[in-house]
């Protein structure tokens, strides 16, 4: 892979950066209290159960990427938390809210047969069959030329090959010389965890100390008020995103509109890089119940810049200026989850002592991680296990 090219002795990730694949199923699970060490000892069957399906028929490339929630982190591991690892931040605007939804375990999984994802959803179920709940389930497909629901070709602006690299895995030599500058930009919260990562040895945008081959994922299910969207002419629509909708051609600069989706989303670091994530949405719907809806989901090695993207869709930049699309889209959910390599989904304790933090055990050193919701900690580096 790129990755491995790039870094022939860095840890192999998880198969994040993959072709559009025609289907996908997004399943979201609670681990049930008790059930902790279950869920860690299932990390390492995952790539056994993907290859098992995926064997029999590998051109229809099936993948699954992992994701582990924070809440889950501290319960499965003593070791500190990933810096960029904690609950979801809720984004409250005047007019419309991203709520933050229960979430423990993140499955993505994509192939271009929707029985192959849903044969190895159905394993995981069963291979967690009373240790979990499943909080969202959601099967989503590709729609036409990679359109959303709302009509709009969606992805056109993903990074690609090593950008893509570059967005997601965090380069171990960039590990050394960012002190996360970006995160002052992003928020009070984003700020303070920042702050706590530095004061505790981590690197704002690492993995975890240690821990390379890893990333963050944002998930949020989106539901689409259509007839509201379909009330508004071609033009309304091309000017809430900022592109034309029949050719995909983006609006000349001085075109955009302020609150358009793709102004509020392009953003740039204090030298004026480009803030980048890899998104792979998805369309889902029910004739039934009327339910038309994007699975937003987005992969990014410095989650605070998907963050960054959320605050200025919900809250506004300047405030009050928030993403058109929203007054036709409700974020029903909202999770965040580390998305470890594939070494350490193998083998997460060995992992964690290779890179000199402790094992999942009780008996290991406890370091105080970076937390979004206690920055109070006086000395992060106190051992009190
Ligand atoms: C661009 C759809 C939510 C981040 C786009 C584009 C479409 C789209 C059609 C233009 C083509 C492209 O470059 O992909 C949607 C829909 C959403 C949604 C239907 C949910 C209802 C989000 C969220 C974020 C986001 C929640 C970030 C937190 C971006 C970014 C771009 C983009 C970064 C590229 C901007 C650029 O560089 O031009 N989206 N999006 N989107 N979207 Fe979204």
């Amino acid at each position: 892979t790129v990755w491995q090219q790039a870094f022939p002795d860095g840890k192999s990730p998880q198969r994040v950066l993959v072709p559009p694949s025609p289907y996908a199923i997004f399943l979201v699970l609670t681990v049930r209290t008790g059930f902790e060490s279950t869920a860690k000892d299932f990390l390492s069957e995952i790539a056994g159960l993907t290859r098992t399906v995926g064997f029999r028929s590998r051109e229809d490339d099936l993948s699954c990427v992992t994701g582990i929630g924070a809440d889950l982190w501290d319960r499965m591991f003593t070791a500190p938390r990933p810096w960029g690892l904690h609950p979801f931040i809720e984004q409250r605007g005047d007019v419309h809210t991203a709520p933050s939804t229960p979430g423990d375990l993140l499955f993505h999984i994509r192939a271009r047969r929707m029985d192959m994802c849903f044969e190895l959803a159905r394993l995981i179920g069963d291979g967690l069959a009373g240790a979990v709940d499943v909080a969202d389930e959601v099967h989503g497909f590709r729609y036409f030329d990679e359109r959303d629901i709302l009509g709009f070709v969606d992805g056109t602006e993903n990074p690609e090959d090593q950008g893509a690299v570059d967005a997601v895995f965090l380069h171990p030599d960039d590990v050394a010389e960012d002190s996360g500058s970006d995160s002052a930009e992003a928020g009070p919260e984003v700020a303070a965890a920042a702050a706590g990562a530095a004061e505790a040895g981590a690197v704002p945008g690492d993995g975890a100390p240690g821990l390379p081959g890893s990333t963050y994922v944002i998930v949020q299910k989106y539901t689409h008020d259509m007839p509201a969207w379909d009330d508004l002419s071609v033009e309304e629509q091309e000017a809430a995103f900022g592109r034309h909708k029949l050719s995909d051609v983006e609006f000349a600069e001085e075109d955009k509109a302020a609150n358009s989706h793709l102004v509020l989303n392009s953003i740039e670091d204090e030298d004026g890089n480009d803030r980048e994530i890899v998104r792979d949405n998805m369309v889902f719907g029910s004739i039934g119940s009327e339910e038309y809806g994007t699975y937003f989901i987005a992969y990014a090695a410095d989650v605070t810049t998907t963050e960054q993207m959320l605050e200025n869709m919900f809250i506004g930049d300047p405030v009050g200026t928030y993403d058109r699309i929203l007054d036709f889209s409700t974020a029903v959910t909202g999770g965040l989850f580390f998305v470890p390599s594939q070494d350490f989904l193998d083998d997460p304790d060995g992992e964690l002592a290779e890179a000199g933090l402790g094992i999942g055990g009780a008996a290991s050193a406890k370091v105080d991680c970076p937390d979004i919701d206690d920055g109070t900690d006086p000395d992060p580096a106190v051992v009190d296990g």
